[in-house]
């Protein structure tokens, strides 16, 4: 890595580089003391450090960094641009044809993942009845990267001494193991990517007996255009192809170029339609919102992302929780938990393990709701395989509304025979064709409705 800093009285600007990635900094100089901040968290610094005798020490909570100082002849490696494939469509595997469901390390461990954090995971997905409950992928993010060896073979990193055992170990337990990777040189957290082994670490991934990947853009835009977009993808879903081990393909590149027009294409079984989710409201409900244009391309087999689960993690409200879990059940989003599943309250059991609402989600139409807005409310129908419909209705607004479920909402053939509320699990009636509850703000009223008695 190359840090290159001009320092202007107390100011200091300048970028960072490492294979395949770079990005300005900027940031402070006091005395010796240095802070700085990169473009993605401006909210913690990038970098805080002295500098002694020339060189640079972290200090602080920033991240683990000694430099020294760089002569004239060093530079990092330029890495070659490799041509992508010709487009040509990759046989779609038989996989997730009803949204992907598990848990990923990012959300709440994101560095700080390892083996023993994911093999007690494991245990607590079986122990606290989220297996049973149809959460079975076990996704390892970002930082479990090593080296590669003398043959180009990527390796797993301190974290993660033996990988294939660990897959022997999470499948004992009737669970599945995801991974991650980049088809750039780097991954977000700056790790050994793909780029230029795609063959190779497809091959070792099946090897190893993983059942996921997640392959994250990050660097590879330092690298291709837009217009290389499909055929990148395209060569990692060949090369999981090629390895003949069914592997869910997962493609992270936060929506761009169209993903939804030739994800499936790719073999792509779920691509990100957002960037990163954060334990917020905001975040949330704005993330929901990016996955509606591209809802009608959703369905058995490829589905849309909005991004893990924060369910959990303790920034939102109980009642916005359980928003959380209707809109991913109605957008039929994957379900990917992103908290700690060895400790997890009532409420939260409750709602990740709503089997009513995983019902919804899990509909084997695999239908995408849209919203119609309503003022403040928002109201999602989704139509489901034996004729029901899911309707929720989220209240956006600060104070508590009142929502209204008419049959003009609903599209069903007549009239409502039978409504459940999958919140409160019991029966509703509805007068005169319509019902009405009062909803708190930013909770949400979620019905199955049936015509059939
Ligand atoms: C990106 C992705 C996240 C996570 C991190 C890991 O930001 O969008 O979901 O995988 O990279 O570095």
């Amino acid at each position: 890595m190359l840090l290159e800093l001009k320092q202007d009285d107390g100011k200091v600007s300048g970028t960072f580089k490492s294979a395949g990635t770079s990005f300005p900094v900027q940031g402070t100089a006091s005395g010796n003391h240095v802070i700085l901040y990169g473009p993605r968290h401006r909210d913690r610094p990038f970098l805080e450090a002295d500098l002694v005798n020339g060189e640079l020490n972290s200090t602080g909570s920033s991240r683990p960094f000694h430099g020294t100082a760089a002569g004239p002849n060093d530079d990092l490696p330029t890495v070659a641009y490799i041509t992508p494939p010709p487009i040509q469509p990759v046989p779609q595997n038989a996989l997730a044809k009803t949204p992907p469901m598990g848990w990923n390390s990012w959300n709440l461990f994101a560095r700080k993942v390892d083996d023993a954090t994911v093999r007690t995971m494991a245990d607590a997905m079986v122990s606290s009845g989220m297996r049973d409950a149809g959460y079975i992928y076990i996704n390892i993010d970002d930082t479990w990267e090593g080296v590669r060896d003398a043959q180009g073979n990527l390796q797993s990193n301190h974290k993660f001494p033996d990988m294939k055992a660990l897959a022997d170990y999470v499948h004992s337990k009737g669970l599945k193991l995801g991974i991650y990777s980049s088809p750039g040189p780097r991954t977000c957290a700056g790790y050994p990517g793909s780029y230029g082994h795609e063959e190779q670490d497809a091959r070792t991934f099946a090897a190893w007996g993983i059942d996921y990947l997640k392959y994250d853009w990050c660097s590879a835009s330092n690298i291709y255009q837009e217009k290389d977009l499909q055929p990148v993808y395209q060569k990692m879903g060949a090369a999981l192809h090629a390895t003949g081990r069914p592997i869910i393909f997962s493609l992270c590149e936060y929506g761009l170029g169209h993903v939804e027009t030739w994800g499936p294409d790719v073999a792509g079984n779920l691509w990100r339609t957002t960037g990163d989710i954060r334990d917020e409201w905001s975040s949330m409900i704005g993330n929901i919102e990016k996955q509606v244009p591209t809802a009608s391309y959703a369905g058995p087999g490829h589905w849309n992302d909005p991004d893990m689960l924060e369910i959990g993690n303790g920034h939102m409200s109980e009642d916005e929780y359980r928003t959380h879990m209707s809109l991913w059940a109605l957008t039929a989003a994957p379900l990917l938990a992103g908290n700690d599943l060895r400790n997890m309250t009532d409420v939260t059991k409750s709602i990740l393990m709503n089997r009513e609402v995983i019902a919804v989600n899990q509909d084997a139409l695999g239908k995408q709701s849209s919203p119609v807005r309503k003022g403040d409310l928002e109201i999602w129908v989704k139509p489901l395989t034996n004729g029901d419909v899911a309707v929720g209705v989220v209240n956006l607004g600060a104070t508590s509304a009142k929502a209204t479920i008419s049959p003009q909402d609903l599209g069903l053939h007549g009239p409502v025979k039978k409504a459940r509320d999958l919140w409160k699990h019991a029966t509703v009636n509805f007068t005169n064709g319509a019902y009405s509850a009062e909803l708190p703000s930013h909770a949400t009223l979620l019905l199955r409705i049936s015509d059939k008695s």
